[in-house]
């Protein structure tokens, strides 16, 4: 299939990127490069040995992504362009309703003006906000604490009246847990920009020096030792989860949401331990006060993806935290 793919030089973006061209599907990426380096795509080329039509443009130029989509026929768009960081969307919210769901809105006018009515949505976790329970199934309540998850959750209600109102869509939304890890080459990884907002890149660049210690937020959560759990992804099988959603597309699915988790939750201090068994490093850390909206413990109900998608996730967090230090230690100030 020919497909596009919006953020595609981003950290899930580039991994989706290589797996789809190794599917043998045809790609372009459109990307302002804002959170991202050309350099991703570039690797993602070396590594499939195939080429990636780029442009390197903003999902907001109505005109540019109109040539776009008059230049090319595409089949589907799996849609990862967007800003993430909750911190920052608190004190920058119009940038963020801005950029991902006014993007989105440009996006789909122009897909649906070139007759193009398939997507697959990034979404989160987030959108579940404070689960009473885990594991979470996606048909759990809804809600939001900051601007990033709030554009989500628009984002997501956009998708389904889009939907209800021509059922010629198909529309996937995919609601990630914790990415982490990195492609087994050690050639493309995620690289955020100043210091990480995120557990894993944090670890890492401990792990290489960059960073004194790791901070963690809290130990007296009522988790197994009192640090926040979560449910990490490799980031290679959540790429993969996308190409099986595209499959599921394909059969005219209409609106789907599936949870692309593992299904296991893990401890920050479990974590650390498993980064400092696959990096052979000491990292040190300290405990400090809990970090103001961060809750106990996510971890996803998956039965939905393994059912209807036919996919598990099957790297485990040894495999992530190798992956990620292969990443990290290879490339020291990223790309
Ligand atoms: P990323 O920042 O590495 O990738 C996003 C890409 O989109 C970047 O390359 C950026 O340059 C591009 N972009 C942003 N705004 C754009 C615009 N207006 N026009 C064109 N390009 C634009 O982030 P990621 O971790 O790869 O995340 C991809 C998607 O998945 C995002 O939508 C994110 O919200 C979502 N998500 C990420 C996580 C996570 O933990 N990484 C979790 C849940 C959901
Ligand atoms: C973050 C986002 C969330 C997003 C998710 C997946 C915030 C507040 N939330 O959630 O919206 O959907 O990523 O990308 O940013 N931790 C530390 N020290 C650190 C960093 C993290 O102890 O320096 C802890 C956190 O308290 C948490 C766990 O590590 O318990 C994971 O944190 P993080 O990687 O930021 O992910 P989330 O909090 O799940």
């Amino acid at each position: 299939m020919n497909i596009l793919i919006t953020g595609g030089a981003g950290y899930i973006g580039s991994h989706a990127c290589l797996e789809f061209l190794n599917a043998g599907h045809q790609i372009t990426v459109v990307d302002n490069l804002s959170n991202s380096k050309f350099e991703s795509l570039k690797r993602v080329e070396r590594i499939t040995g195939k080429q990636i039509q780029f442009y390197e443009t903003d999902i907001l130029e109505r005109v540019k992504l109109n040539e776009i989509f008059s230049k090319n026929k595409f089949d589907a768009v799996i849609h990862f362009a967007g800003l993430k960081a909750v911190g920052e969307s608190t004190k920058k919210p119009l940038e963020y309703f801005q950029n991902n769901v006014c993007g989105t809105i440009n996006l789909c006018e122009i897909m649906k003006k070139h007759d193009v009515k398939n997507i697959i949505f990034s979404s989160s976790a987030t959108v579940y906000g404070d689960p009473e329970s885990v594991p979470i199934a996606e048909a759990f309540p809804l809600s939001a604490t900051n601007p990033y998850g709030r554009s989500k959750l628009m984002i997501e209600e956009i998708l389904r009246d889009l939907y209800r109102s021509d059922e010629k869509w198909n529309v996937v939304l995919l609601r990630y847990f914790n990415p982490v890890g990195a492609h087994k080459s050690g050639k493309i990884g995620e690289n955020p920009n100043g210091i990480p907002n995120n557990l894993m890149p944090y670890i890492s660049q401990v792990a290489i020096g960059k960073r004194k210690n790791l901070q963690i937020f809290g130990d007296d959560y009522p988790t197994k030792d009192g640090t926040g759990v979560r449910d990490y992804i490799h980031v290679v099988d959540l790429a993969v989860g996308h190409l099986k959603a595209l499959r599921k597309i394909k059969d005219n699915s209409g609106l789907k949401i599936y949870n692309l988790g593992t299904g296991n939750g893990y401890s920050v201090l479990e974590m650390v331990k498993a980064f400092e068994k696959a990096s052979h490093r000491k990292i040190d850390y300290k405990i400090i006060a809990r970090r103001s909206g961060d809750i106990a413990e996510c971890f996803a109900d998956v039965s939905l993806a393994n059912k209807e998608l036919n996919w598990k996730a099957k790297r485990n967090i040894d495999e992530m935290c190798a992956d990620a230090w292969r990443w990290q230690s290879k490339n020291l100030n990223g790309y």
